[in-house]
């Protein structure tokens, strides 16, 4: 097992019917600013219960925030917080709201250009202070309730912010507060978990036990109950299960001591800027290809993942490894996600661009062992048809 830190400063606060428990977690004189999306949760009511908990504090709202957080958008709450005087966020939503006000809160107190968090071209002395956010969860998928992560678009790519400022000081997790997703979403939240756990597992063994049963066990979970919350959308032990799944799954534990892939993600941010393909359905084509292109690699792991997640135990060690490859496809498929570049029309004469986007991003040299450099992730995509 490799040395590493750990540090999760995130309350949890879990259950059904909780919200009117919101006023305990901010502090009493705040000024807040509540942060949503496109008008689901206006839609479902969740926004009337925060309301409601909030009534005797001060708050204003800024709605609008896109899947795939757009910079400019943003930048538009920065405005509104500092005309208002606004000191605290709570976002309301899946991972593009919560990313986003991870955003709001790190632009609001940054004195130099704000483009600058982006490329993390700040220096560390102008990066002191974060405004700070809580958030109610309303999709399981991206752990951002309990990460210090944030993914923001600008102009044709995407930007992985990450700074420590930004772990929320609590996140709500109702899973009820889910039942109104649309199956698509639900499939994108059990795909995204799935590969983030890959991500953290699926490298080479450091005989680091718990983070690789834990993982294991997600995963597991997530087959188990991966369809059956799509299709029982309002049983609430199934997606209970998912939501504290998704929430485990990138939150720094199963990633702890171990090493680490990133390239299913990188080489999927650019797929969405590019195309606009939901997050999840980009991990769900790219990581099959991936787990070919880097089978030699992987090999050791891809046996015990086999055997452990997917009770493949007999044959030989290619046929395990190939065959836990198959299931991770059928899998996906069996959310009805589309897992080859043709399902979404993208054509080998796109790939010049994707290539051109890591290359700018300096993704050069990704996955576990730094191998990964543009010509891989370029064979990468060919084997993504
Ligand atoms: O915008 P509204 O109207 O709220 O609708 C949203 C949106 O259209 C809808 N939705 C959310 N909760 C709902 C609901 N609809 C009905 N009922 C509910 N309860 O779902 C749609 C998608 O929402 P979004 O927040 O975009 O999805 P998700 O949570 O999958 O977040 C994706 C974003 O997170 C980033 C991705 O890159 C992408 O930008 N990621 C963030 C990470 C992190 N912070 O650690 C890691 C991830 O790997 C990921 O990259
Ligand atoms: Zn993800």
């Amino acid at each position: 097992m490799n040395n590493f830190n750990f540090h999760n400063p995130t309350q949890i606060i879990f259950g059904r019917d909780r919200l009117n428990e919101l006023v305990n977690y901010i502090p009493s004189k705040a000024k807040v600013l509540i942060t949503y999306g496109g008008g689901s949760v206006e839609k479902n009511g969740t926004l009337q219960k925060v309301r409601n908990a909030l009534s005797n504090n001060y708050f204003r709202e800024f709605g609008g925030i896109e899947p795939n957080p757009r910079f400019e958008t943003l930048m538009k709450a920065v405005e509104l917080i500092k005309k208002e005087n606004i000191d605290f966020l709570l976002a309301v939503g899946g991972g593009s709201v919560m990313d986003g006000t991870k955003f709001i809160s790190l632009a609001a107190k940054y004195n130099g250009d704000p483009e600058e968090i982006l490329y993390h071209s700040f220096k560390p002395a102008d990066l002191k202070e974060a405004m700070p956010f809580g958030t109610v969860v309303t999709l399981p998928a991206t752990g951002s309730e309990m990460n210090a992560a944030a993914v923001i678009s600008y102009k044709e790519s995407k930007y992985a912010v990450i700074c420590p400022l930004t772990f929320p000081r609590f996140s709500f997790l109702d899973p009820a507060l889910t039942f109104t997703l649309p199956k698509t979403q639900v499939a994108n939240g059990v795909i995204d978990t799935f590969v983030h756990v890959m991500e953290q597992y699926l490298t080479f063994p450091v005989d680091a036990r718990f983070q690789d049963r834990t993982a294991e066990g997600i995963l597991q979970t997530l087959v188990e109950i991966g369809r059956k919350t799509m299709d029982n959308p309002t049983d609430y032990v199934l997606r209970a299960n998912l939501v504290w799944n998704s929430t485990m799954a990138l939150n720094g534990l199963i990633g702890a001591g171990v090493p680490q892939d990133w390239t299913t993600h990188m080489i999927g941010h650019e797929l969405t800027a590019f195309f606009g393909i939901d997050h999840a359905k980009t991990l769900a084509v790219i990581l099959p290809a991936l787990l070919q292109v880097r089978y030699e690699q992987k090999k050791e792991k891809l046996i015990q993942y086999a055997e452990r997640v997917w009770k493949i135990e007999n044959g030989t060690d290619e046929f395990k490894a190939d065959q836990a490859i198959r299931k991770t496809r059928e899998f996906f498929e069996s959310l009805d996600v589309k897992t080859r570049l043709t399902d979404y029309n993208i054509s080998s004469s796109d790939f010049d661009k994707i290539i051109q986007g890591l290359k700018e991003k300096h993704l050069t040299e990704l996955s576990e062992t730094r191998e990964v450099t543009l010509e891989v992730s370029r064979h990468i995509l060919e084997n993504a048809f």
